[in-house]
């Protein structure tokens, strides 16, 4: 394929990619998004391995590269939960992060270009070198995050005595090693430097990570996605390719627009997550850092349940990680379609981080093929609580925590939360009193107003249902 040819392929790959970002934001076409990225990805593919730059002896190593990596790749999205997504995602940036590296010494110790003058040999290896900073924080901090999500590593923040006097430390040590790098005049004198470096940024992201709490993580896996990004776009100045440019930085800057959306709805500033030091492992037994609400909860039947749906005229429904991980949406769906047909007005009330991932409910109820209609965001719905009978909460917990309205002091204070206690009845359905991922305990189950159904989703959903329809 010539230069010429691979250009265009490259510019049609690039509109194909932004049509991708364009069509994913929206659910009724995520899935045409998809194949423009597909798409995109294939046309992508195809012009470098034939393009000018590939000789016919590589074409083995590369076939037998995408082999090895398209099987994996193909194994780990056929295994892996819904709701285990995140560690994927995380995972997987940590590969963008160690080829960004590996590309970075590979180029540093090739000798085959030459540059035509020694400013752009330095520009070069200012390209180099930064590229390998970020993907070594890339690798090594999503590695950590990768362990905390998946519950390997204590989703406890560890704070390090002077952690930030370290950080600036290491960042001083970075700066000084890149003169030495860039001063070095040969491979061998630059490489001490740039190991140095290396290993500095890889601690860096270790102790990043570390530093941050179990309920920032959301962020931090979209910070991550950002990174991984600009790691990309760092290899393809590194490698000439432009390309690799323009998709790392498409994904670096979404990635960023989607950490300060999630800061946002999670009433976080972006520096103080990064400073680390909120939530903890989460999910276990109910505590508060707030005052801990007290009185008694009133527990309620399937069966009464199905009663209060029945004689409502206006419900909403708000699903949390309990509904994906009791997999109950289409029994979510089929208790919809039932009080549709009895003319009951039911719509869904979707959280910005209900879940463990953004869109997760979204993808769920999509996959019920529960109408996009009826499935609003927090704030389109959230002024409606009062003129509604039954908001029926499906293993949620964090999202409509009124402490986050009420207690200054609790640790999720100021996040914006559906308002479920506002409905002349609330019912929440999970199976214990335990807390949600932030840790904290819930006043919302004591209101006078709130019921509680306990058990699993899925099971209470069937009796429910089984009762509406008898
Ligand atoms: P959570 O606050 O985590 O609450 C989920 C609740 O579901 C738990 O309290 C649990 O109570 C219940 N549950 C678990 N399994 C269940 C089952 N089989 N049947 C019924 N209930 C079950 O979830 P949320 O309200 O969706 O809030 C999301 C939280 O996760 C936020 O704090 C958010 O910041 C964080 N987070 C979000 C993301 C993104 S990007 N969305 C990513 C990571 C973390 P029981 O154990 O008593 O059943």
């Amino acid at each position: 394929m010539s230069e010429g040819l691979q250009t265009v392929s490259y510019i049609g790959a690039t509109i194909l990619f932004i049509l991708s970002l364009g069509g994913l934001s929206n659910p009724e076409t995520s899935r045409r998004g998809n194949w423009y990225g597909i798409i995109g990805m294939t046309i992508a593919v195809l012009a470098t391995v034939f393009g000018p730059r590939v000789t016919p002896q590589g074409y083995a190593w590369i076939v037998g590269a995408m082999v090895v990596g398209g099987s994996i790749g193909l194994y780990a999205a056929r295994a892996v939960k819904m709701t285990q997504m995140p560690e994927l995602v995380a995972i997987m940036h940590s590969l963008v992060g160690l080829a960004a590296c590996t590309i970075g010494f590979a180029s540093f110790i090739d000798t085959s270009t030459v540059f035509a003058t020694a400013a752009e040999q330095t520009i070069h290896e200012m390209e180099i070198y930064i590229g390998v900073l970020i993907g070594a924080v890339t690798f090594s901090g999503s590695v950590i995050a990768f362990g905390k999500l998946s519950g390997k590593i204590s989703g406890k923040p560890m704070l390090l005595p002077a952690r930030h006097f370290l950080n600036l430390a290491g960042l001083l040590a970075v700066i000084w090693f890149a003169y030495q790098f860039l001063t070095a005049g040969s491979i061998q004198a630059g490489m001490l430097p740039f190991i140095v470096m290396t290993v500095i940024a890889l601690l860096f992201g270790i102790h990043m990570v570390m530093a941050i709490g179990g309920a920032d993580m959301p962020v931090v896996v979209s910070m991550l996605n950002s990174y991984s990004g600009w790691a990309a776009a760092a290899t393809g100045f590194m490698l000439s390719n432009d390309l690799l440019i323009v998709v790392g930085a498409l994904v670096g800057s979404s990635g960023a627009i989607l950490s300060y959306i999630m800061c946002r709805a999670m009433n976080r500033h972006f520096l103080s997550v990064i400073a680390g030091g909120f939530g903890t492992g989460g999910g276990t037994v109910a505590k508060s850092d707030g005052v801990a609400p007290v009185g008694e909860v009133t527990p309620i039947s399937a069966v009464e349940t199905a009663e209060l749906l029945r004689e409502a005229k206006n419900v909403i429904i708000v699903p949390g990680y309990g509904m994906a991980v009791a997999q109950a949406q289409h029994t979510v769906y089929e208790i919809t379609k039932l009080l549709r047909e009895k003319g009951v007005n039911v719509r869904f009330g979707i959280h910005p981080v209900a879940g463990r991932m953004p869109g997760h409910m979204n993808v769920l109820l999509a996959e019920a093929k529960v109408p996009y209609d009826i499935v609003l965001e927090m704030d389109e719905l959230n002024e409606d609580f009062p003129d509604t009978d039954v908001a029926m909460v499906i293993g949620a917990n964090d999202i409509v925590n009124p402490a986050a309205q009420d207690d200054p002091t609790s640790p999720i204070a100021g996040m914006p939360v559906l308002e479920v206690w506002k409905a002349k009845t609330s019912i929440v359905m999970k199976r214990s009193m335990a807390s949600g991922y932030a840790g904290v305990d819930n006043p919302l189950f004591y209101k006078e107003n709130n019921r509680m159904l306990f058990g699993d989703a899925k099971k209470m959903l069937d009796e429910v249902y089984t009762a509406l329809k008898a």
